[in-house]
């Protein structure tokens, strides 16, 4: 699969191709936006789920738009295609989503009033998940081995860039702009908490009738069950700690000592379990 670099970060280049980086410095961004921001393999589309299911129950329900996918901004702006056309026309609210690192965001979204929701998950499972993810995508190359791919990871020598950079440059913003911060580990241990919590941010409140709906919908197995074919590499395990399957004792302990280089005193911290 070819990729490149820009500024450091390394893009898929059919995926993303270079000119979409250049097209999103003047994506214009709505007040209403709802912008989801992830990581790669942190539960971006469980996230996406759980936002369409909310806003159906608020009675918005624009399948062509909202879809079943989230709607990547540095993906989908190809060639100004239908796809792009499509996000510029839709109705308000938006829900947008993302993978890139902050300094690669449209110019216009820190500075309005929409809505920013990131997601974070566990380095170590988040590696896990890639990994095994790269093996499903006939177009990737495969990593080698997990021993290879773990170092890779490890090392920041990732698609959509180093797992730490892309959480600590989101995490700065936490005290500045309209952002609501969730983890993956949360979501998975109470999902009702999580599901009010975007509700509240997002100003759609919900009865707890309705809350349950949405639960009931965006649990792994629910999502497991309704996902079509071409999905179900999004739906691998769903869990927490897979991570233990994987490591070995050395790879734990150089993963935990990262943890500590780069989160120490930042006050930002995953459950590993
Ligand atoms: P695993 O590979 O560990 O199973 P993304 O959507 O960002 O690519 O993330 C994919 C990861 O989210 C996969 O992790 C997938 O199983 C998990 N996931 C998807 N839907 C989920 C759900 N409803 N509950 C828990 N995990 C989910």
């Amino acid at each position: 699969m070819p990729t490149y670099k820009e500024r450091g970060v390394m893009f898929p280049s059919d995926v993303v191709p270079r000119s979409n980086l250049e097209l999103l410095k003047t994506f214009d961004i709505r007040d209403d936006d709802i912008m989801l921001i992830t990581y790669p393999k942190t539960g971006s589309w469980w996230l996406h789920q759980v936002v369409k299911q909310i806003m159906a129950q608020q009675g918005v329900q624009d399948e062509k738009y909202l879809g079943d996918f989230p709607n990547f901004i540095e993906m989908t702006l190809r060639d100004k295609g239908p796809v792009a056309e499509m996000i510029k026309t839709a109705p308000s609210p938006r829900v947008l989503a993302t993978h890139l690192p902050v300094e690669f965001l449209p110019p216009g979204l820190l500075g309005s009033k929409a809505k920013i929701v990131v997601l974070m998950r566990n380095p170590k499972d988040t590696a896990v998940s890639t990994f095994h993810f790269w093996q499903k995508i006939p177009d990737v190359k495969t990593p080698e081995s997990w021993e290879s791919f773990a170092e890779q990871f490890l090392a920041g020598d990732c698609l959509w860039g180093p797992f730490y950079d892309h959480a600590l440059g989101y995490w700065k913003l936490k005290d500045k702009h309209n952002i609501l911060f969730l983890k993956y580990e949360d979501m998975k241990k109470d999902l009702p908490a999580e599901v009010k919590k975007l509700c509240s941010f997002l100003e759609k409140p919900l009865s707890d009738e309705k809350v349950q709906t949405v639960v009931g919908a965006t649990q792994f197995d629910s999502m497991k069950k309704t996902v079509g074919e071409k999905r179900q590499m999004f739906t691998r395990k769903g869990v927490i700690g897979d991570w233990k399957n994987n490591f070995s004792d050395d790879q734990s302990r150089a993963y935990d000592e990262q943890y500590r280089e780069r989160l120490s005193n930042t006050g930002l911290e995953f459950q590993f379990e």
